[in-house]
């Protein structure tokens, strides 16, 4: 495949406070085998070289563990590469001569800061509200002290593989967090180790949602279909079920 000529068009806000708009931008040469993110940064060294500002984003490992990096590509968050984070997507998804455009997340929990970064700091709320797991401190425990069932070790594996990133969020029409707060609340419920909190945790974590602007969930589905995780939507019939039952049980109980 030959280098590409590109144009893109990439919204720009000096800050939150600030109104917004597209700006069109040229990427030459840009090689198939260079990530999307190494696109950006060579847009980058030509903005800076001319003496303008360089386009904000934000990105951390560049491969598809931390969670930062957060744009929305022709219309889809993390862009069009199915389970995959926008820093593991490659420039051969695109064609010579395609227009690009690149947005942040768009959800009223998280603020844009600058160009195509969002404080996402809603997200640590949330898990900050389901506080701690009680457990002894002390030398390491044997491995099997407490016997953790086959099935239910796999599926809390698969919720606890959310890396925060908050795209679920942004490709909701309601900017629900239902699948972030879902796949945390399973990761836990579904462990031995998390039973103690159990009920206080989904109380706390599902009544902060709302707190934090984040809207209700009405099982659109496009949560799962953008996570680079691929977390199933049955984390968020879990929390649901989580919840009833921490409500049926009345106040919160520590065991
Ligand atoms: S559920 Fe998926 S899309 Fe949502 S924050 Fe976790 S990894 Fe990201
Ligand atoms: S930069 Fe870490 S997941 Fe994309």
């Amino acid at each position: 495949m030959a280098n590409m000529n590109l144009k893109l068009l990439v919204w720009r806000q000096a800050h939150s406070g600030h109104a917004g708009r597209m700006m069109p931008y040229e990427a030459h040469d840009v090689s198939p085998d260079m990530s999307f993110l190494e696109m950006l940064d060579i847009v980058n060294e030509g903005l800076i070289a001319k003496g303008e500002p360089p386009i904000d984003f934000d990105s951390d490992c560049r491969e598809g563990i931390c969670g930062m990096c957060s744009l929305v590509v022709n219309g889809i968050p993390h862009g069009p590469d199915r389970g995959s984070t926008v820093c593991q997507l490659h420039m051969r998804k695109f064609k010579d001569g395609d227009t690009i455009t690149i947005e942040p997340w768009r959800a009223a929990a998280f603020p844009v800061c600058k160009d195509l970064v969002v404080d996402r700091g809603a997200l640590d709320t949330l898990v900050a509200a389901g506080g701690y797991i009680s457990a002894s401190t002390g030398s390491a425990p044997d491995g099997n002290a407490i016997l953790v069932q086959r099935d239910l070790a796999e599926l809390a594996m698969d919720a606890a593989a959310c890396i925060g990133c908050g795209a679920c969020v942004a490709a909701c029409k309601n900017a629900s967090a239902a699948l972030f707060v879902g796949a945390k609340v399973s990761h836990l419920a579904l462990l031995p180790q998390g039973h103690p909190e159990r009920e206080t945790r989904v109380r706390a974590m599902v009544g902060r949602m709302d707190d934090l602007g984040f809207g209700n969930c009405s099982n659109e589905g496009e949560c799962e279909a953008v996570c680079p995780k691929e977390i199933s939507l049955a984390n968020i019939a879990r929390m649901r079920r989580e919840y009833l039952r921490a409500l049926v049980h009345g106040e919160p109980r520590t065991a």
